[in-house]
């Protein structure tokens, strides 16, 4: 196979992660790890990871699980629920056990029944987040049934987060998982303490590869994917260069048998292809000079954290490149994403 190019990167994070625990934790760890070096794991397992010492449990369950010789650094984070501990929050962060909160609005995604309900109840908890400079992520939507699904993140931005930010100004926020225009517009207006994580799915695909010519359970995640004119914009946000953008994966795995049902389950897994899917849409653009900024620079930055020292190298080559095969499991297996487009790169062994 010819290679017509090389790219060797600062070693990537992925700055939103679902990693599940047990035996499909071990599944697809070794995926993410062969090619990141830091990830921020999301905690909504079942029950969710809310206190610190929990995490610390979480944490030593992903080391445990990792394959010899892969140096991976899990970034804890707590599900914030109407009755997280403040002392606990300021405890695990300041120790360096837990590097952010996770807001889920109760009810808006897969395993978020546990989140908040009553923005107001959890002040005591964002004010001492703000004292401390800890990040706050952000699944950006309304769980109002009246809401159209496709317009949840929108309503957000307007009824919750402008009104929370002008309580907290200080705060850290990542809006996770940036799938519209008006998320991206909301992002650029933001002067300080603001990123957005992006992810490669958002970037490739719109809502007509959930739902036009059959319906496609594979596609289906939440925020769900919107019309093209805001890949659009998400795509211009991620390859302009400006550091308030990163990947986050949202790598979400879900077994084939939960995704192909009557109520599929919300979650791509893309894990395996999220590097060399995000390099491809950066070729395209014109704008491989920001993938670095994008994949290993602007998320270390926006957390505070050193940016690694390891490298990881690129491959373009002549031909494109299959979509990784799915993974076996202990029952069924785990499809992953196909970007619908051809893919020429590759991680290099
Ligand atoms: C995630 C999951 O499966 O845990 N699903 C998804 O569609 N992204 C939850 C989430 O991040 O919303
Ligand atoms: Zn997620």
């Amino acid at each position: 196979m010819t290679i017509l190019q090389r790219l060797t990167l600062t070693r990537p994070d992925d700055w939103h992660l679902h990693l599940r625990s047990g035996s499909l934790l071990r599944a697809v760890l070794p995926q993410t790890s062969a090619c990141f070096a830091r990830a921020i794991i999301m905690p909504n397992l079942q029950p969710p990871v809310v206190r610190t010492e929990q995490a610390q449990a979480y944490r030593r369950e992903i080391l445990a699980a990792l394959p010899v010789g892969h140096a991976f650094q899990p970034l804890m984070t707590l599900y914030l629920t109407e009755t997280t501990d403040p002392d606990d929050v300021r405890t695990g962060f300041l120790e360096g056990s837990v590097a952010a909160v996770k807001l889920y609005p109760a009810g808006a995604t897969t395993h978020s029944d546990a989140g908040v309900h009553e923005l107001e109840r959890v002040y005591p908890v964002l004010a001492v987040m703000e004292e401390i400079g800890m990040p706050l992520l952000i699944h950006g939507e309304v769980v109002d049934p009246a809401v159209d699904i496709f317009d949840r993140e929108a309503v957000f931005i307007e009824t919750r987060l402008i009104p929370l930010r002008a309580r907290f100004p200080a705060l850290k926020v990542v809006f996770e998982h940036l799938t519209t225009r008006d998320g991206v517009d909301y992002v650029h207006a933001c002067e300080h303490h603001t990123a957005a994580s992006i992810t490669p799915h958002h970037l490739a695909i719109n809502r007509n590869a959930l739902l036009a010519g059959g319906i496609r359970p594979h596609y289906y995640c939440l925020p769900v994917a919107k019309r093209e004119t805001h890949r659009l914009a998400l795509l211009e946000a991620a390859t302009s260069g400006d550091r308030r953008f990163f990947m986050g994966s949202d790598s979400a795995p879900h077994p084939d048998h939960a995704k192909l049902s009557s109520c599929g389950c919300a979650g791509i897994f893309n894990a395996p292809n999220a590097i060399a899917v995000t390099a491809q849409l950066f070729e395209q653009e014109d704008a491989l000079m920001h993938l670095e900024g994008f994949l290993s620079r602007n998320g270390a930055d926006f957390y505070g954290l050193p940016r690694n020292t390891g490298t990881l190298t690129l491959e373009r080559l002549e031909q494109a490149q299959p979509v990784p095969p799915a993974l076996p499991l202990e029952q069924g297996c785990l499809s992953v994403f196909d970007p619908q487009i051809p893919v020429y790169w590759r991680v290099a062994d």
